[in-house]
């Protein structure tokens, strides 16, 4: 017999959006219960990204979750754009009007999140067996698991599908009633992560002919690096050394000295994709992140969408409960998909841009040159690019 639980929102996924989202609604005083299908260690020990837009930090301070990203996070006021040996420094300050973004793991942001939870003992079922969502379009949707050999079945107003790219919920629509558009790219990124001082203080995005490569931090002491690479790669051809030299020989001259070598502590290739599933509700099923979206990694939006969508849905819902106003709920797909496609469209303008296509024509090749050029020589082009990466307003 299952275990039935009543509450008013069911999140499913302990990444940063379900954490996030049952996080900012407890705070509201809106009931949540958490369902993740992986292990409290398999989850804090994920390496993703680690830039976070203003907006971001926000929301992580509404959170109240952010005293240790504001002792450990790195403030960057721009970074550098590099074309074979020509690179250009972006000054955010100046170009977004004193805006920033703060480099601070994902990783970390998840840990932060989890032990606040922990911490408030608000409840979370780890390694939730064949997790189920059922009767969406009944005014009690539910969602069905088993937990340590007990199968349980949780009842409330909403679902919150935050389980990610490969989750249960966005499967869960009917294919009549959900819209998919998709872009591939034909090349993945090899990433390694070691205990060196990074190249430079700020980040630095390239264009090599052997394609590109991006030099990112976690601190001072450890560096983020990562090399475009092809799809059918494996990271067993890539010995450390062969890393470095081709880094360094991608990177101009100028900025190759400041590469400090030393052993990788983490290597892997990741594929790179753009997706977005319209709407991003289904009955009583609401998805954020990379639930009803995925960005490539280029401009860094994957965490910082999924927070802009957090902010929407839970604005949403404190607005269902503490106001009873169902219009925010009714419109949280609309709303929210207008700024999931602009961070799409800046994420897919910077991977063309940066990245060597292999089937790319001798014109394809001039218009990315071309691209670089007029970024290089406007001002207001330089704008647009900061104006996106510190991120859009909400
Ligand atoms: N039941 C319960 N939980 C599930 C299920 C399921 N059937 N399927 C997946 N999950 C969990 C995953 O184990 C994961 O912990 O949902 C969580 C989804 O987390 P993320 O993949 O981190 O997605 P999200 O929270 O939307 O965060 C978006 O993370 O993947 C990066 O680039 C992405 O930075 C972005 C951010
Ligand atoms: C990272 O630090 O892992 C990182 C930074 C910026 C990106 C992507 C990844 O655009």
């Amino acid at each position: 017999m299952a275990k039935i639980i009543k509450t008013q929102v069911t999140i499913v996924g302990a990444g940063p959006a379900g954490l996030l989202l049952g996080q900012l609604l407890s705070k509201a005083g809106i009931d949540n219960i958490i369902i993740e299908r992986q292990s409290q260690e398999y989850v804090l020990a994920r390496i993703r990204a680690g830039v976070l837009e203003q907006g971001t930090v926000n929301l992580l301070d509404e959170a109240e979750v952010s005293q240790r990203l504001h002792q450990e996070g790195l403030i960057h006021h721009g970074f550098d754009i590099a074309f074979n040996q020509h690179h250009l420094h972006l000054n955010f300050k100046k170009l977004t009007q004193g805006k920033h973004v703060t480099v601070y793991g994902q990783t970390e942001v998840t840990k932060d999140l989890t032990q606040a939870r922990l911490d408030a003992q608000l409840p979370i079922f780890y390694s939730a067996d064949d997790v189920q969502v059922n009767d969406l379009l009944s005014p009690i949707p539910k969602v069905n698991f088993v937990h340590e050999g007990q199968s349980y079945q949780i009842h409330s107003d909403f679902i919150a599908g935050c389980d990610g790219y490969h989750g249960i919920c966005r499967a869960s629509i009917p294919p009549s009633s959900i819209k998919e558009f998709e872009r591939i790219y034909p090349f993945g990124w090899l990433g390694i992560l070691s205990d060196t001082p990074p190249v430079q203080e700020e980040l630095i995005y390239g264009n090599h002919p052997d394609g590109f490569y991006l030099c990112s931090m976690r601190s001072s002491k450890r560096s983020r690096y990562y090399l475009q690479c092809s799809l059918d790669d494996d990271v067993k051809n890539w010995s450390d050394e062969r890393f470095w030299d081709s880094l360094q020989s991608r990177l101009p001259s100028t900025l190759a000295n400041g590469l400090v070598r030393g052993p990788s502590i983490e290597k892997s290739i990741a594929p790179l994709r753009s997706f977005v599933a319209e709407p991003l509700q289904y009955g009583k099923l609401f998805l954020a992140g990379d639930a009803g979206h995925i960005v490539p990694p280029t401009g860094a939006k994957g965490l910082n969408l999924a927070a802009s969508d957090v902010f929407y849905l839970s604005t949403a819902l404190k607005a269902f409960y503490l106001d009873h106003d169902g219009a925010l709920v009714d419109n949280y797909s609309n709303t929210a998909l207008k700024r999931i496609w602009k961070a799409e469209r800046f994420s897919w303008w910077l991977t063309n841009m940066l990245h060597h296509f292999p089937d790319k024509s001798s014109f394809d090749q001039r218009i990315q040159q071309a691209e670089f050029e007029y970024l290089f020589s406007s001002e207001q082009a330089q704008k647009a690019l900061a104006e996106n990466y510190v991120g859009l307003p909400y």
